[in-house]
This record gives structure tokens, sequence and C-alpha cells, in this order.
């Protein structure tokens, strides 16, 4: 096993920007303009789906990080495979959802842990997307509100060997108290607090993500979205800096 990439979760809290865009070029394009601003990059469906492994190897060659963010959810020994493969692409987290259960979370990280690729990937699971409320998740079955579901399946997730939990800011400070400090916490949903929320609605800012135990913040639209976006990511890492 590969033990290279540990300085990732030693560091303290990193900024990651959400590649959500449609196309490779489109990907190179943002990372071009964020320039040294930025050196860790997430890859999601929407990039994976129409560009698939090239772009992990394109942004790996220009000295970028890269976070897979595939929220695997099958069979384990599906997933499993999948795992193995994304390993071998060099991607230093990857995300499953904790849903998959027990079996499942337990398959991806030994995966992981047994995978030669060239660094050490760490499996991620996403407990409870920041894009669900209470109500959504009743409509889906979950008969405990959101935080509890979140904090129950983090707990499994964690237990079965996950090196690290995707989950809200309103629920990291929880988590930090329950697991201490070694699972790596990830936080998609941050806004500025004069952003614009849009689809997210579990939303918190830089400093408070920060001040929650968050190891690394997922940020997309406020940059992206941004008519400035190398200044918007100066602005949220002077916001992260100054809340440590
Ligand atoms: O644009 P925004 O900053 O809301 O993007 C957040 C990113 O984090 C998106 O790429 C989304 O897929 C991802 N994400 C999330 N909630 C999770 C897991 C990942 O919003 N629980």
């Amino acid at each position: 096993m590969n033990t290279t990439g540990l300085s990732a979760v030693a560091c303290g809290p990193e900024l990651i920007v959400a590649l959500d865009v449609a196309h490779t070029t489109d990907a190179l394009k943002v990372v071009e303009l964020l320039g040294d601003e930025v050196d860790f990059y997430k890859v999601g469906l929407e990039l994976f789906s129409a560009s698939g492994p090239e772009v992990v190897t394109l942004l790996r060659g220009s000295g970028k990080r890269v976070f897979l963010d595939l929220k695997l959810h099958d069979i384990p020994r599906t997933v499993a495979r999948a795992v193995a493969s994304c390993c071998d692409l060099g991607v230093e987290l990857l995300t499953l959802h904790a849903g998959g259960g027990r079996d499942m979370i337990k398959a991806a990280a030994e995966a992981c842990r047994g995978s030669s690729g060239p660094i050490r990937t760490r499996v991620v699971a996403v407990t409870v997307l920041t894009s669900l409320n209470d109500n959504d998740i009743a409509e889906v079955g979950v008969a405990r509100p959101v935080r509890d579901h979140a904090l129950a399946l983090g707990e499994l997730a964690v237990a079965c060997g996950a090196d690290g939990l995707v989950c809200s800011v309103l629920e990291a400070s929880q988590f930090r108290d329950r697991l201490g400090m070694s699972p790596i916490l990830v936080t998609p949903g941050i806004r500025l607090s004069s952003g614009d929320a849009g689809d997210q609605k579990r939303v918190a800012t830089p400093a408070s993500a920060v001040r929650a135990g968050s190891s690394f913040l997922v940020v997309g639209r406020p940059i992206l979205d941004s008519p400035a976006p190398a200044e918007a990511a100066r602005k949220i890492r002077e916001e992260m800096a100054a809340a440590r």
C-alpha cells in the first residue's frame, strides 16, 4: 500500500473547488483562471460522465490534487471494484453513500487499503445530501430528522472503516464530539454570508465550517459563478485562515 498523500489530512482545513462543469475544456479553463489560488479540485458526476478518467489524469498532470465525487452506491463487490479503479487514477478523496450499508462500506475501505495506486486514496462517506431537509427524507421513508439520520450514518461509516465523512457544517461539530479528530470531514454547502444558497438547504459560511472542525470545504457556485473567481477563492481562503 502506498502511504503518500497523508499531508492532506494533517495540514488543517483546505479549500476544494467543485468543477461542476460539462466538459474537460471548461474544467481546464477554471483551473487556469484560478491558478495558484487553488490546488485541489472536485470532479463530480457531471464532469466525470462527460470526460471520464481523462480529466483526472489531466488535472494530476498539471500538479493538482483530485477529489473524485462519484457517490458510489451499489452491491459491495461492484463498489469494491470501482474503488480499486479510482485508486489507480491517483485520486486523493473518493465518495460513496453511507446508505449503501455496512458490507458495502467495509468492501470499499478494504479495496482502498489494498490498492497499490500512486497515492493513498481516502474513502469518505456521504451521510445526507446538503440539498435535503427533514421533509425530503421523510418522503423517502426516513422517519428521524436529518441531523439524527446523518449522525447515525456517519458513525456507521467510520465504524466500517471509512476514512471520513461528507456532511453538512451543521453536523460537523457533533461528529467531532462523537468521533474525535481523526476522521476527515468534508463539508459542502458553503456560502459567503452575502451569497445565494441555490438548491442547497443546509448552508454555512467558510468561517463557521472551519470552526465546526471541517477538514475540507467544498465550494462550487460561489466561486464558479462569481464575476471574479480567483478573487472569490482568495476571499474564502482568507475567511478560512482568519477562523483557524
Ligand atoms: O455549488 P455548490 O457550492 O453548492 O456545490 C457543492 C458541491 O458539493 C456540488 O458539487 C455537490 O455535488 C457537492 N455535494 C453536496 N452535498 C453533499 C455531497 C456533495 O453539495 N452531501
